[in-house]
């Protein structure tokens, strides 16, 4: 179905990864658009109760937007390509439903874009970091200015941005861009492991934790109202009853997403 990406559902969790292993997946004008449509299957298929983005093979994540399609571009096209980026990248980190990124090898450029967009990130001991693009006349045209800060602190980030300097697993670690360190052979297990948890919990109200925790970036709306209205929100759902329930009747909830 696809050419340039594989997409698996095991246990309600959907697998994307990113299939140009020889090109270290990077991101060229058909994954960004396959990528896209994987997306809208996570939003649509109730199958589908999370997903987790990774890369093919053990070296890359992504390894950045795809370079050889940089210089056939203008002005227009480079514009283009960040707005085409940039709300595929608003599709992910504003999903009704958990998406992570599973960070094997490199993600550089677009790549750690990408895995910033993501709700949160786990990564191999071998994944490297970085925001490369001033080696090549650039800055980050997919979020990366805007959520690198957010995550991590403008020094750290403003560091990273204007050097082009690429960290390890225990600096993403330790600057809180990753949760987690994990082998490359267990990457994918731990991140099963930990969606499995969020998907036996309440759909709506882990869908109402992202929004909430997204309006801290949206200066349009004050995020203490929004969760206001979404915790009252929660109680005409089905699933709060079923969950106070439960916990009174010592018994499991059997959450339905209502
Ligand atoms: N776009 C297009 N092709 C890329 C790419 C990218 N972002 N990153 C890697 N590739 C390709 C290489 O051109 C090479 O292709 P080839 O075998 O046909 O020549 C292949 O992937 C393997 O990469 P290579 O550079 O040989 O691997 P390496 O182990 O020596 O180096 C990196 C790994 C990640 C350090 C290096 O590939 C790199 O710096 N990539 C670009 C990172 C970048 O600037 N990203 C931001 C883009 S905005």
């Amino acid at each position: 179905m696809y050419s340039t990406i594989l997409t698996e559902i095991t246990n309600q969790i959907c697998i994307i990864r990113i299939n140009r292993p020889d090109k270290l997946n990077a991101l060229n004008k058909t994954v960004i658009d396959e990528l896209g449509q994987a997306i809208s299957e996570v939003y649509n298929n109730n199958e589908i109760k999370s997903a987790v983005i990774t890369g093919a093979g053990a070296k890359a994540f992504i390894a950045g937007a795809d370079i050889s399609e940089f210089l056939v571009s203008s002005q227009e096209e480079g514009t283009a390509m960040a707005k085409k980026g940039q709300d595929l990248f608003f599709r992910i980190e504003n999903a009704p439903k958990p998406i992570i990124a599973a960070v094997n090898g490199f993600a550089l450029g677009g790549g750690c874009e990408l895995a910033m967009s993501c709700h949160f990130r786990i990564a191999s001991d071998n994944a490297k970091f970085g925001q490369p693009e001033v080696n090549l006349g650039l800055i980050p045209g997919y979020g990366g200015t805007q959520r690198l800060t957010q995550l991590i602190g403008k020094g750290r980030s403003l560091e990273l941005l204007m050097s082009g300097n690429l960290i390890d697993a225990n600096t993403a670690l330790q600057y809180g861009l990753i949760n987690h360190i994990s082998s490359i052979e267990e990457l994918l297990n731990t991140a099963k492991s930990i969606l499995g948890t969020i998907n036996t919990k309440a759909p709506l109200a882990v869908a109402k934790c992202i929004a909430a925790a997204n309006t801290v970036y949206d200066h349009t709306v004050n995020g203490y109202d929004e969760e206001i209205k979404a915790f009252g929100e929660c109680f005409a759902t089905e699933d709060m009853k079923e969950g106070a329930t439960a916990f009174l009747e010592k018994r499991k909830p059997n959450f339905k997403g209502k």
